[in-house]
């Protein structure tokens, strides 16, 4: 018997999978309209689904209490479901106000994308159930789709205001690929990022400091960055041109928004030389560029913490190519890009440091850009 039909009693109608993700590079630049280069890690939130001939949406989830959230499609709304189920329930509510028809499920929710690690574990379980109900209601969700689709449920049930990268790192990319997406229209290229073939490997340190958005720093951050934009009179920070930074930060009387303003603006031309250096294939140059990134989410943008700088410090000592926080910081996890030949001494050299700063430890593994969202099984 399967884990869903012990929860439910009935066979599942099929199953689903979508991934968390790394950004490579492109930091608190997405609700700037800005460039993010994310890839899919080989961790997924699967969803296994059966349909329900009622309007009942109940979810359940091998990692929570063991209780089944329960609750009618005719009445979801924000601040009804909270916890976990608020994701899934998230996306069931929008798909309902875009006008699609949809029926009622049961679904088994599993996950091994760390949770509370920067890593995306609710982008993974908004686009998971995004998907599974866009297949079994025949609605054709595009992947663009399904990512709107995933930042609406977070931003307007869930309540936090994050912008498209994890979502679209979820439902669009590809084994073996970074996604080098403009999140202004959502154009986007795939781009080969085979690190084995160049001798490289790519490190996830999970500090496990757990990252929390919903505090308010996360929108504060956003609230600054739309600070800086109204002041400059452009739509976003995507639109200051980078030979007119200084300038701009000349014009801008707040010392934080314009650090905050010199963070996005100089992170959107980091994403452009880290896809420059890609496209020319010089892998082991964009080291620099990611230790540069994290300084200035350091300095600038101050969404790092003690244990991040850690990571970035002690495995830069150790030889690390290059290293710097991932996703939205406050906690969460760093990427280090290392010499396949010094990946064991580099993840020793950080948890030494960790151990000697009185750190927990952290968790270390490696990341191999992996498949986006898809179905498993009929
Ligand atoms: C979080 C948000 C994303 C993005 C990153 C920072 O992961 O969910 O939308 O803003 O932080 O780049």
């Amino acid at each position: 018997m399967t884990a869903h039909e012990d929860v439910y009693g009935v066979p599942a109608d099929g199953r689903w999978a979508a991934p968390g993700r790394v950004n490579l590079i492109g930091e608190h630049t997405d609700y700037n309209e800005g460039f993010v280069m994310p890839f899919a890690l080989p961790h997924n939130a699967v969803a296994t689904v059966s349909r329900r001939t009622d309007r009942l949406l109940r979810l359940h989830s091998a990692d929570g209490d063991g209780g089944i959230t329960e609750v009618s499609l005719d009445d979801l709304a924000p601040g009804r479901v909270t916890g976990w189920a608020a994701y899934p329930a998230g996306v069931a509510w929008v798909l309902l106000a875009d006008g699609h028809e949809l029926g009622g499920a049961d679904i088994h929710f599993t996950s091994d994308v760390p949770v509370g690690a920067g890593l995306s574990s609710s982008a993974a379980l908004e686009v998971v159930t995004a998907l599974a109900l866009s297949d079994l209601n025949g609605l054709g969700l595009t992947p663009d789709e399904l990512a709107r689709v995933s930042q609406r449920a977070e931003n307007d049930f869930v309540g936090m205001p994050c912008g498209i990268l994890d979502q679209m790192a979820s439902a669009a990319c590809a084994a073996g690929e970074v996604l080098f997406l403009d999140t202004r229209d959502l154009a986007r290229r795939q781009v080969p990022f085979a690190m084995a073939e160049a001798g490289l490997r790519l490190l996830v340190v999970d500090t496990r400091v757990k990252h929390s958005h919903a505090d308010g720093a996360y929108a504060r951050r956003r609230a600054e960055c739309e600070a800086g934009a109204a002041a400059l009179g452009v739509p976003f920070l995507r639109d200051v041109p980078s030979d007119g930074l200084d300038d701009a930060l000349a014009r801008l009387d707040d010392p934080v928004v314009r650090r905050r303003v010199r963070h996005v603006v100089t992170e959107d031309r980091r994403v452009e030389r880290v896809i420059g250096l890609l496209d020319a294939e010089r892998p082991r140059e964009i080291g620099p560029v990611l230790t540069e990134g994290h300084a200035s989410l350091r300095d600038d943008f101050e969404v790092s913490c003690p244990e991040l700088d850690l990571v970035v410090e002690a495995s830069g000592k150790a030889g690390a190519l290059g290293a710097r926080m991932t996703g939205g910081g406050f906690g969460g996890s760093a990427i280090v890009l290392v010499e396949a030949a010094s990946a064991e001494a580099v993840g020793e050299a950080v948890r030494e440091a960790f151990a000697a700063a009185g750190y927990a430890a952290p968790r270390v593994f490696e990341a191999v850009p992996s498949a986006g969202a898809r179905r498993l099984t009929r």
